[in-house]
């Protein structure tokens, strides 16, 4: 074997190492990588899935289209959302771009979410070459939020049936029983504090708080035991874009080897939760059977439902915390209020996802030709309907653009969705945010945020990636 013309890359070598230890072992590292076909494949769904979507979008903004410019001009950007969708909204309830219609008015972004003729995820791949290339390309074993039968894209009896017996898991009395355990790791990483202060003075409160707080809360649902749950804030993090759109092609590949990583070790955790049930929503789920039918979840949805916790879960919550101190430290007048009647808390959650929520837009796709706000939407059209927008809408909030912790409706925001697919998540994330913002700022009543703080790369995704900060 000739080893001289192979130049060492991040695949060659391992085979280079294995050829030194003979032609069986060398034989097993080729097998090992990947295929071309397997290499092709992966490029054909970052075009499909990403690329060309971005590029199209990127297009359209440069001609001042107003969904490219919501989905390519908005990200790291505080104000741009909310300036671009006050343009949609003063140019149509339902707005026709290029590409798609999208709105960001509040009654029609209610409408669009609760249609019945309107579904989540991408339209059917049944016509053009772009979606038979797509199918072709596609991974239907890779978990994934987007990737059926993850909850998000499940629609008709099947949701119906399968969002039951989730929601009995997920119930109201659950959420509250996890309270103290949340009180009890936000009190822990906020007396923890200054163990991690820098040489500056400063400690990042992404890193330190905003981050571990949701991850533990999620690990105590999943059953996961202590020692792993780096593993899984490692998941996570890798995890977190694949709700992005426009990912590029070493963003796409991180996501997927993550979601990998996390599919193998979820089959033997879930193996293990079988044999070993805990006191955690897991195990419980993976008993629940449906009182008519007698039938629990396959295990391809225990699965999707274990990722979509992870996926949907956890970086919306860090953005609601990271988000929620940003505008609560910004405003002495909110602190002031909180700290007068504490019993604004909750509604100082609402306001913070009201103002700056986590997610951005959601989209839906015409199943049929239908009418939406007055408008004749066609077969397999998309419509956006942009979260961040309708919560600003003047008709439904006064003086929206006013971050105002004693707002009497802020809990009208979109910011979880609505319809069918709300999320299923709302009770608990509003609870962490309450605990998580109120321990922080009453543990650490003085402290100021760094003015170099930096946004998350991230489109749909919302939030701040570091916010260093003084105690
Ligand atoms: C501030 C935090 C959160 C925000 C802003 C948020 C936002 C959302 C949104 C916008 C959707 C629906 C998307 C659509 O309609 O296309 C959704 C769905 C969902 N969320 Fe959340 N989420 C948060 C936290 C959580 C948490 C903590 C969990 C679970 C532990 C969770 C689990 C889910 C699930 C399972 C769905 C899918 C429901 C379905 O399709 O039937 N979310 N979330």
């Amino acid at each position: 074997m000739h080893l001289s013309p192979l130049r060492t890359t991040p695949t060659t070598a391992p085979v280079l190492s294995w050829a030194t230890r003979g032609p069986r072992a060398a034989r097993a590292a080729l097998a090992a990588l990947p295929s071309p076909r397997a290499e092709l494949r992966r490029t054909v769904r970052w075009a499909t899935q990403h690329g060309l979507a971005a590029a199209v979008l990127r297009r359209a903004a440069a001609d001042g289209d107003l969904q490219g410019l919501m989905v390519t001009r908005t990200a790291g950007s505080l104000e741009a959302p909310y300036e671009i969708a006050r343009d949609i909204r003063e140019s149509a309830s339902l707005h026709r771009s290029r590409y798609a219609w999208t709105t960001a008015d509040h009654a029609v972004v209610r409408e669009v979410l609760a249609h019945p003729d309107l579904r989540s995820g991408f339209p059917e791949p049944e016509r053009g070459p772009v979606a038979r290339l797509a199918a072709w390309a596609g991974e239907p074993d890779r978990l994934g939020p987007l990737t059926p039968p993850s909850l998000l894209v499940t629609d008709g009896a099947d949701h119906t049936r399968y969002r039951r017996l989730v929601t009995r898991v997920f119930s109201a009395r659950a959420v509250e029983a996890l309270r103290a355990r949340t009180q009890e790791v936000a009190a822990q990483l906020a007396a923890d504090l200054p163990r991690h202060v820098d040489a500056r003075g400063e400690v990042d409160l992404v890193e330190a708080y905003c981050a571990p707080l949701p991850v533990t809360v999620i690990c105590e649902i999943l059953g996961v035991p202590a020692e792993e749950r780096e593993r899984v804030l490692a998941f996570g993090q890798a995890a977190a874009p694949s709700l992005d759109l426009g990912l590029s092609w070493a963003q796409m590949r991180r996501v997927e080897v993550a979601l990998d990583d996390f599919r193998t070790w979820l089959v033997g955790h879930l193996e293990h939760l079988r044999e070993h049930p805990g006191d955690d929503l897991m195990s419980r789920l993976v008993a629940a059977r449906d009182e008519e039918t007698g039938e629990g979840l396959s295990q391809d949805e225990l699965l999707a439902t274990a990722g979509l916790v992870l996926a949907a879960g956890f970086e919306t919550t860090v953005n609601l915390l990271s988000n929620g101190l940003v505008l609560l430290t910004g405003h002495p007048a909110a602190r002031a209020a909180l700290a007068a009647d504490p019993d604004l808390w909750g509604n100082a959650v609402d306001e913070v996802l009201r103002f700056d929520p986590p997610v951005l837009l959601t989209g839906r796709a015409a199943a049929t030709a239908t009418e939406v706000a007055g408008q004749q939407v066609r077969a397999g059209e998309m419509i956006s309907a942009v979260l961040a927008g309708a919560n600003r809408d003047p008709a439904v909030f006064t003086d929206p653009d006013t971050f105002d912790v004693t707002r009497a409706n802020a809990r009208d925001h979109v910011s979880f969705s609505g319809g069918r697919h709300y999320c299923l998540g709302a009770a608990l994330a509003r609870m962490e945010g309450e605990v998580g913002l109120r321990t922080l700022l009453e543990t650490h009543p003085d402290l100021v945020l760094s003015s170099d703080r930096r946004r998350r790369p991230t489109r749909i995704l919302r939030g701040w990636a570091t916010l260093p900060a003084r105690l």
